[in-house]
């Protein structure tokens, strides 16, 4: 894994702006900067434009005002050959999980290590385990569409930390599992945080939030961040 040195930004948002189409702006004035390493959750009510932020995080979309500089590359002045090496570096959990439907949770999870030409001794090694560590042991050869919701979650996130990301961005990656699973979730996020991955976590679910209240919070509401704290 590339070195980091802490305190250095991982991304950095400067009076950045989004509006969808001709519609009203859904994000206004957002400006913050994560440390390389850092955790934090991501809160807000429903609405409030958590995933909109997170796709302008993962360059889904561009702003329409402002300015995103990820991994100290003003987005702005990025060639556009040059960001799928900044997103290849950017693991994301969609809150609607994006699996493939023609391959299986081992396939969908080994995608991301094959892209990048991982020998497949060492995928068949690293993806069963870490399948199993999620719960998902009994379904490394199920397709996505004979998956619960909790399961589908867990291939998504394990295809999204497979890759050891620079950083991982997950959008409500516990809201279709119980409080045990969450909880095992959040250490693994925490487990790759300490091998120095920034994280950042978009959820509802104020308890698990209290619980791990030792990560800084972000919090949207009306489309602006309220506070970092
Ligand atoms: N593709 C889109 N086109 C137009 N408007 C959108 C689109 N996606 C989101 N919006 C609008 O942007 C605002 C923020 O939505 P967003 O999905 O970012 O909120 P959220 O905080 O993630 O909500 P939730 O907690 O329900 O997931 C909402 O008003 C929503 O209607
Ligand atoms: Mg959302």
């Amino acid at each position: 894994m590339r070195h980091r040195p802490r305190g250095e930004h991982i991304i950095r948002f400067d009076g950045v702006g989004l509006r969808y189409g001709l519609g009203p702006e859904v994000l206004q004035d957002i400006t913050f900067a994560l440390p390389a390493g850092s955790f934090h959750f991501l809160t807000g009510p429903s609405g409030a434009g958590k995933s909109s932020l997170l796709r302008l995080m993962y360059l889904g979309l561009r702003p329409t005002r402002g300015r995103v500089v990820l991994f100290d590359k003003d987005i702005a002045l990025t060639k556009r050959y040059e960001l799928p090496a900044l997103r290849r570096r950017v693991g994301v959990v969609f809150q609607d999980f994006r699996l493939l439907d023609h391959l299986s949770a081992l396939d969908n999870v080994a995608l991301p290590l094959r892209v990048r030409g991982v020998k497949e001794s060492e995928v068949q090694k690293h993806v069963p385990e870490l399948l199993g560590w999620v719960g998902l042991t009994e379904q490394l050869h199920a397709k996505p569409s004979t998956l619960s919701g909790g399961q589908k979650q867990r291939v998504a996130i394990a295809r999204a930390v497979i890759g050891r990301p620079d950083l991982l961005l997950a959008d409500e990656p516990t809201g279709n599992v119980d409080d045990h699973i969450a909880m095992r979730l959040l250490h693994l996020f925490e487990e790759l945080n300490k091998l120095g991955t920034t994280i950042v976590v978009a959820t509802h679910n104020e308890a698990m939030v209290q619980r791990f209240g030792h990560h800084p919070r972000l919090h949207l509401e009306h489309g602006t961040v309220q506070r970092v704290s």
